[in-house]
């Protein structure tokens, strides 16, 4: 009986170990993802929520979802091309919050906020809403390829050829 116990318990924990905690971007504490809508991509939510990887980085229609997202909710404070306003810079390398670098933090920090005027977004966003924002946010992405965190190095290997790529043809073009 207690074998029996104690193997369902191991399981349990595997379970839960599986699913990412996410914390307040400040003070640390457990944000409660169930306070926001998933909204109309759930698959790539649930799959977000387990790996802490966004499964729409790289996804055109939803790259394009997230520019209008972020023109609506976030450009007033960030300026209209993510380089800083009354809010910093989204699209360069440097982080006040060296955890927006990579996907769990930027999605944590959007949806429960940080300092100032930065607010939480989970009563006004849906998480696909978030998750597609994030995806805009990392497609104009301008600081160095390998500090973008939420690539693996095959990720960053392959930005750093599109830009060599980018650049040629600009070259070719003057
Ligand atoms: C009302 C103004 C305002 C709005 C709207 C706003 N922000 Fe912010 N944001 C700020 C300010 C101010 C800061 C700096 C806060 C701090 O340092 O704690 C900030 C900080 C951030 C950071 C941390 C940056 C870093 O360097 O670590 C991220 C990420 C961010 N905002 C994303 C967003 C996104 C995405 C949206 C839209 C969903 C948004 N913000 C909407 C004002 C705003």
């Amino acid at each position: 009986m207690i074998l029996v116990l104690a193997t369902f318990l191991v399981g349990v924990a595997t379970i839960a170990a599986a699913a990412e905690t996410f914390r307040n971007t400040v003070d640390g504490s457990e944000l409660d993802l169930s306070k926001a809508q998933a909204g109309e991509k759930p698959d790539a939510v649930e799959t977000f929520e387990q790996t802490g990887k966004n499964p729409l980085n790289g996804d055109e229609g939803s790259i394009e979802k997230g520019k209008e997202e972020f023109l609506v909710a976030c450009a007033g404070c960030h300026g209209h091309h993510a380089k800083g306003k009354l809010g910093p810079s989204l699209i360069d390398d440097y982080w006040t919050y060296p955890a927006n670098a990579e996907d769990k933090g930027l999605f944590s920090t959007i949806f429960g906020g940080a300092r100032a005027q930065m607010g939480p977004h989970y009563m006004s966003m849906t998480k696909t809403e978030m998750l597609e924002t994030m995806a805009f946010l990392r497609d104009i992405y301008e600081g160095k390829a390998s500090k973008a965190e939420w690539l693996d190095l095959e990720g960053k290997k392959a930005l750093i050829k599109e830009r060599k790529r980018d650049q040629s043809e600009g070259e070719g073009d003057a």
